[in-house]
């Protein structure tokens, strides 16, 4: 007898009919005098399985009063096919053991669809509702998805640092990491003694793994960093973490259009892989009444499309030609909001698009200077209903340039030093981006809500669990 088998399994037609051990948790619990039901779900499938239970089964009949909703079982049986409708198999139970209640008095996830907020605020239990259940199968199949799309391409996977004394973009906004007794920070000369603390030094989470991913790649070649990464910016928006994982590819004497052809066919795989490993979830978010009726069809568009580009300075005349009414109105050197990327690939291109060489200003240190002087060689890709997925850029490899960039921006020089050597010993041009891993979910999932896509949310003001 096999047991270990998943619900998933016998759905895909991977287990023979016969004898079987399952467990798992109750959905629904019917009894009647003849014959009694439990809708069985052990996490691996939307669709459970029908347990049949003749109520005069000694084992059930001691526990069936508090078998309910929510309710840990294990039950041996035979998986037999189904006579009823709309079901291939179902399963009639010969033994059952009642493993761990679940008082219908307070279990919160009963039966009745619960709000999407509701379940936000049990993040310990909202992996057993289907659709969370459904979200986070699809994060772990999309993650093996982007180890497979790079390892098969030559890509090495490196561990960049989580604590880091560099600010890879430039902007201040990072989490400290310290042991000072913060009601005694030591002080010399009026400012805070970074001797002192565990480092000797001042560290934060890192914004990003890139700066480091370029030494590895000037180093392996091409590789990819996939991780925690942590950004303390006040952005209360259902697009924006504290706490988010990104995906890094870094590769060496690749330009600007490598990057861009890099970028696309990295987000067509990964949306093929979902399409064809996730079949189930992505029916069961087609018909959820916050997922557009179009879904599937949308993002097998995008599988399929060429990716358009927009230079950044056609891009701001498109928008200044369109006639629409932007809360911020839009002038060359503005940095592109949100409601301006929706434009350009919901109404404009109709499709994914990305917007190369945007003003200097508006972009981090470390991107190459265009000859123009005045714009850089940054890539954004835009998605139709979600806006940025990926920002990238060609890396700037000049030495004098990039110091100038430096001071330009009154960065710390000293914290550089190490950065600058790449391109003092064998430079070389290299290029690489950045995907937020839970805009793509939010995108593959139709999630409205970036908090839903990923297991313990942090944002400004929350950090539970
Ligand atoms: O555009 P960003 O800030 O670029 C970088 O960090 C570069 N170092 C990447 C690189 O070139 N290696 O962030 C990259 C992507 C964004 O396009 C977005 O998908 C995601 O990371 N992202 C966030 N996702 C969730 N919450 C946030 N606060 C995010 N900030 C950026
Ligand atoms: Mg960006």
């Amino acid at each position: 007898m096999q047991s270990k088998l998943t619900i998933r399994d016998i759905n895909q037609d991977k287990a023979p009919l016969g004898e079987y051990q399952l467990s798992g948790w109750v959905r629904t619990h019917r009894q009647s005098k003849s014959v009694s039901f439990i809708e069985l779900n052990d996490g691996s499938a939307v669709r459970g399985l029908q347990l049949v239970i003749d109520p005069n089964l000694d084992s059930y009949k001691c526990v069936a009063a508090t078998i309910s909703t929510g309710a840990a079982i294990k039950v041996r049986g035979q998986l037999v096919a189904s006579p009823a409708k709309g079901q291939k198999y179902e399963f009639q139970v010969s033994e059952l053991e009642l493993v761990g209640v679940a008082d219908p008095e307070t279990y919160p996830l009963q039966k009745k669809g619960h709000t999407l907020e509701f379940l936000r605020d049990i993040l310990h239990l909202r992996p057993r509702s289907n659709t969370f259940g459904a979200v986070f199968r699809v994060r772990s199949v999309a993650s093996m998805a982007v180890h497979k799309f790079f390892q098969d391409r030559g890509f090495y996977y490196v561990h960049t640092p989580i604590i880091t004394a560099s600010d890879c973009e430039g902007a201040g906004a990072m989490f400290r990491v310290t042991t000072f007794d913060l009601a005694k920070v030591p002080l010399k000369d009026g400012k805070v003694d970074f001797n002192e603390d565990f480092f000797k030094a001042e560290t934060s989470l890192t914004v990003s793994g890139q700066l480091e991913g370029e030494i590895f790649a000037t180093g392996l070649g091409k590789i990819y960093t996939f991780g925690p990464t942590f950004r303390a910016e006040n952005s209360n928006t259902v697009r924006h973490l504290s706490e988010f994982w990104m995906i890094e590819p870094e590769m060496a004497f690749y330009e600007l259009e490598d990057n861009m052809k890099l970028a696309e066919d990295f987000i067509r795989y990964l949306i093929r892989y979902v399409l064809e490993h996730c079949e189930e979830e992505l029916k069961f978010f087609q018909e959820r009444e916050w997922t557009a009726k179009d879904h599937i069809q949308v993002l097998e568009r995008v599988m399929n499309a060429d990716f358009a580009s927009l230079d950044y300075s056609e891009a701001i005349r498109i928008l200044e030609k369109s006639g629409k009414k932007f809360e911020f109105p839009v002038k060359w050197g503005m940095d592109l909001q949100s409601e301006h990327e929706r434009f350009l690939t919901d109404e404009y291109v109709k499709g994914p698009v990305i917007v190369v060489n945007y003003p200097k200003e508006i972009k981090a240190f470390y991107m190459k200077v265009n000859p123009d002087g005045k714009t850089v060689r940054a890539m954004d890709t835009l998605v139709p209903r979600l806006g940025e997925i990926i920002g990238g850029s060609q890396r700037e490899e000049r030495h004098d340039v990039l110091l100038q960039r430096i001071r330009e921006l009154k960065l710390p020089e000293e914290n550089y030093w190490w950065y600058l050597e790449l391109r003092k010993f064998g430079t070389v041009p290299h290029s690489g981006f950045g995907l937020g891993f839970e805009r793509f979910l939010m995108y593959v999932t139709g999630m409205q809500n970036i908090r839903d896509v990923i297991p313990f949310p942090r944002f400004p003001g929350y950090a539970k669990f």
